[in-house]
């Protein structure tokens, strides 16, 4: 990738598009196209196309998709594989109709079975059931990275996807029906220690354990990725399965019961936490094993309580 290689950030307005804008700026890339949703729909295979026709970027990071936690994931099944479906294929397939050099589909960690043996490795794909409540947005991720190998295989693309582990960072998402753990602790802990409330209730036993990583450590791996690594060193590494996906994680994992004290400590909320059981976990533990793109030369640098403490400044500034 030249620093004027033309690069199309699909869903830029986002937690880990805007943190690879961000990355790709920093960097000296200053041939960046991006469109917001209102502009183009992904979904849309027309408008798709038309796109790549005018634009035929080099180089796409495909962050655009339809995201959410547990609810949004269990609630809206068929939003979550129909959009995420459409995006993927209208972009991969116009990637390749028009020549994009290189694309990082983005996918996530509930691609792998809810009892597969932690920590996770790229391997487990496909090797035993999915976790129930996020199946139909699981499947979409997985027909996406399949898509990039099977083009891979039968066209000599350069497609290669990336599976990252639960991310936190700024833009995230802090609506509470809709978002994911950690901006949801933030956003919950900060409303009570306004209100001056007694307690706080989260959802489930605190139990089940998570790894989190921030989006601008998984931004530079993004980065690094495109720059570094191609398909073609994937399969020199693993001859029978042909992996065209790689984890990014942060290498360790924290009970939900261990991240609400940490949140509770770095927002100052000083009431009670209680954990409701009735609600669901979910799976486990969902640990990566990152060591597949450590060997191939990236680690996140930034520590939890560090990147706690970062997403907490800027919520409190965009209040
Ligand atoms: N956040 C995480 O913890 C996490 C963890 C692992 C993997 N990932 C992966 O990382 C990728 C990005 O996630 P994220 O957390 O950055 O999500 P996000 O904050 O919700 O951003 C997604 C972006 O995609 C855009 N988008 C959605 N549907 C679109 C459409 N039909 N046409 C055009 N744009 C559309 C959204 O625009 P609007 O908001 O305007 O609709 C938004 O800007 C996803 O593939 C996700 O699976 C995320």
């Amino acid at each position: 990738m030249d620093k004027n290689s033309k690069i199309f950030v699909a869903g830029h307005k986002g937690l880990v598009g805007s943190a690879i804008i961000n990355a790709l700026k920093a960097k000296g890339y200053d041939n960046l196209i991006v469109k917001t949703h209102a502009e183009l729909d992904l979904c849309d295979f027309a408008q798709t196309q038309a796109f790549f026709e005018k634009e035929a970027p080099e180089y796409v990071f495909l962050a655009a998709a339809k995201v959410g936690g547990i609810y949004a994931n269990n609630r809206y099944r068929a939003d979550f594989i129909y959009q995420n479906l459409s995006i993927q294929n209208n972009i991969i397939y116009n990637a390749y109709q028009h020549q994009t050099k290189k694309l990082l589909f983005l996918g996530s960690s509930c691609i792998y079975p809810k009892n597969a043996p932690q920590p996770i490795k790229e391997s487990y794909l496909l090797s035993n059931e999915l976790e129930y409540t996020n199946e139909p947005y699981a499947i979409a991720k997985i027909a996406g990275l399949k898509m990039c190998e099977a083009f891979n295989l039968q066209y000599d693309c350069n497609f290669i996807a990336a599976m990252p582990t639960n991310l936190y960072g700024e833009n995230d998402n802090f609506d509470l029906e809709t978002s994911h753990v950690l901006p949801a602790l933030i956003a919950k802990f900060h409303q009570a220690k306004t209100n001056s409330a007694n307690s706080v209730t989260l959802w489930g036993t605190g139990a089940p354990r998570r790894e989190f990583l921030h989006s601008l450590d998984m931004a530079e791996a993004c980065v690094y990725m495109m720059e570094n690594i191609d398909f073609k060193d994937l399969i020199k590494e693993s001859q029978e399965v042909k992996n065209t996906h790689i984890n990014i994680g942060y290498g360790s994992d924290i009970s939900i019961k261990e991240l609400a004290l940490l949140v509770q400590k770095i927002v100052g909320f000083e009431g009670e936490i209680i954990f409701d059981a009735s609600k669901p976990d979910g799976t486990y533990q969902k640990l990566l094993d990152s060591s597949k793109l450590n060997q191939l030369g990236w680690r996140p640098k930034i520590t939890l309580e560090q990147g706690i403490q970062k997403v907490y400044e800027w919520y409190l500034k965009q209040k």
